[in-house]
């Protein structure tokens, strides 16, 4: 009888310990993810350059460029397509999100008034994406932008 509670407790004893296991290895992985993912990120968050076209196209008027690019939310990596408006600022290129900064809609270059305008809430940025008009609390995002053997490229 004696013998029997013992196999009963060590039994009993074995399948706490692999429940515990278990829960623990369930719970370790993500844990782990979470904090050695921004270890494992390249430094400056993971940025790349990504060319938009021949710079000779580039007038002192923006032009939007289209591309795809990667978007990390949480766990979830993701190819997207997005847009950016270039310019010549002088010598220097300019490059500016489409994002409008207030619930995030297309803004789009109005040549004939040499404005950006959000189609949503009539948000209005000027030519450099300040904020001149409508709800948006912020310029336009600036991508860092450069030249280099003959086409702009932008910091993504
Ligand atoms: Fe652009 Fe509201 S989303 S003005």
């Amino acid at each position: 009888m004696a013998e029997a509670d013992l196999s009963r407790r060590q039994f009993l004893n074995v399948m706490v310990n692999a429940v515990g296991a278990g829960i623990t290895a369930i719970l370790a992985v993500p844990l782990a993810g979470y904090f050695l993912d921004p270890a494992m990120r390249k430094a400056g968050g993971a940025k790349n350059w990504v060319k938009l076209g021949a710079a000779s196209e580039l007038t002192d008027m923006p032009k939007v460029y289209n591309f795809q690019t990667m978007r990390t939310e949480g766990f979830m990596k993701q190819q997207v397509n997005a847009a950016a408006y270039a310019f010549m600022d002088g010598d220097k290129p300019r490059a500016i999100s489409n994002t409008c900064t207030h619930l995030g809609c297309p803004a789009g270059w109005n040549a004939d008034k040499s404005e950006f305008h959000c189609p949503c809430h009539g948000g209005v940025y000027d030519k450099t994406g300040k904020n001149i008009g409508g709800p948006p609390p912020r310029p336009l995002p600036a991508f860092n932008a450069k030249i280099e053997n003959g086409d702009i490229y932008i910091e993504v």
